[in-house]
């Protein structure tokens, strides 16, 4: 596969149709030379699960930066996100993993659906009053704030600081973009991670201070050292909301673009229609790995020091395990996905997402019967990574 072909404007406009093609190529691909390190491209589903859990495979941590960027512990940015649980694997990962378990829990979780209903009904009520004067801005105005705000409830980030995080927490996900770490980016990306630091470190002494039941006051308490508690303070709160905001964006377009399933999404049928909504348009279509020793998949050599792109928004749309891949369809009796990824660091926030899902959309629909897109959504590239919208204009009484 010519990665140029996947970072081409075409191929950000419609990953689904390069996806096709990969699949008829068998479940995995050699990457054109090599390019930019990135030696496979995998895309079966089998095999996607298969990287996933492959303890031959590893997140792209120290190590795999000493070989590549040397001068990373330079990069704030790179450092924030290594002393993470998100690139570290094994015993470290696990003992970090088994920690944060321990505090977010599916009680937790639970207990946050009557804070989840109750931001849902203020924001539909704000979106209400701003469409007297026009289109609304649906990913600023809601898809941002509910999944910031719930994550704020939940880890214990005062609400009115939310405003401030939204372009830092961008600036961070933007050096995920495959292609995305450039000078310019990584600069900012810098300047967020050192002043998303000095916030965490500040937070952190005031709950240690005066604790509170809320995560960053129950993972002040374990035995974790300051830069892996403040690294997984912050990675957990982007990876809390970024990813939501995307399958609200996402999902809301599939249901406005096909006004015959949005009439019959119901409080009974919403679970599925969101694993469908997660399944055709991931919010994360592609997770990275690299091979620190020779390895192999599905035949396809990856040499030592060299990544893999487990394209996981490929796997979801793989004929050898969906029936007619390409549609979206809530019904499906092959339902299931990689969009949460698969093994050691399945996403700890899945429960957590769906369950926005499962709040947003009813109440969206039953709020506004006449909710239209101003314009069609298709046609601007979008990220390959973290995929969705910049800006979604919506008219919340209909076109
Ligand atoms: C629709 C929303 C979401 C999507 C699509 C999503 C997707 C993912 C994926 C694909 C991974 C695996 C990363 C990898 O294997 O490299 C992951 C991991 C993770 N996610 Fe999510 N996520 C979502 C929401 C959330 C939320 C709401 C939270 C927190 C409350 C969260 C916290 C995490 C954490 C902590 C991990 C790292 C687990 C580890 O490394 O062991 N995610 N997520």
């Amino acid at each position: 596969m010519d990665l140029n072909e996947l970072l081409s404007e075409e191929g950000r406009v419609d990953p689904p149709a390069l996806y096709a093609r990969l699949h008829r190529a068998g479940a995995a691909v050699a990457v054109d030379g090599g390019a930019r390190g990135f030696a496979v491209a995998v895309h079966g589903f089998e095999a996607v699960a298969q990287v996933l859990k492959d303890g031959r495979f590893h997140q792209l941590d120290a190590a795999y930066l000493d070989l590549h960027t040397p001068q990373w512990r330079r990069h704030p940015a790179l450092r924030v996100l290594r002393d993470s649980m998100f690139f570290t694997d094994g015993p470290a990962h696990d003992r970090v993993r088994q920690m944060i378990g321990r505090v977010f829990t599916a009680r937790r979780v639970a207990r946050l659906e009557h804070a989840v209903t109750g931001l849902t009904h203020r924001l539909l009520d704000r979106m209400d009053e701003l469409s007297a004067d026009g289109p609304v801005e649906f990913m600023g105005e809601f898809a941002y704030l509910l999944p910031s705000s719930v994550m704020a409830e939940l880890l214990g980030v005062p609400q009115n600081d939310l405003a401030w995080f939204r372009p830092r927490v961008l600036a961070i996900g933007a050096i995920l973009e495959l292609d995305g770490a450039t000078w310019r980016n990584m600069a900012r990306a810098d300047t967020a991670a050192r002043e998303l630091t000095a916030y965490f470190t500040e937070l952190v002494a005031l709950r240690r201070a005066e604790p509170r039941d809320d995560l960053i006051s129950l993972l002040a308490a374990e035995d974790l050292s300051e830069d892996a508690l403040i690294g997984n303070l912050i990675t957990t709160f982007n990876a809390g909301f970024v990813t939501t905001t995307h399958l609200l964006g996402n999902g809301l377009t599939m249901l406005l673009e096909r006004p015959e399933l949005a009439a019959s999404l119901s409080g009974e049928n919403v679970a599925s229609y969101v694993e469908e909504m997660l399944r055709f348009e991931p919010p994360v279509q592609i997770l990275v790995r690299y091979a620190p020793e020779d390895a192999e998949i599905e035949g396809v050599p990856v040499p030592a020091g060299q990544a893999v792109l487990a394209m996981v928004g490929a796997a979801n749309r793989d004929p050898a395990r969906f029936a007619d891949p390409d549609t979206f369809d809530p019904g499906r009796a092959d339902a299931g996905s990689l969009s949460f990824g698969f093994g050691p660091h399945y996403c700890m926030g899945a429960a957590l997402s769906r369950l926005e899902g499962q709040v947003a959309f009813p109440a969206l629909l039953a709020r506004f019967p006449k909710l239209a897109l101003v314009e069609p959504s298709g046609g601007a590239p979008k990220p390959l990574i973290l995929r969705g919208h910049d800006t979604l204009a919506v008219a919340c009484h209909g076109g």
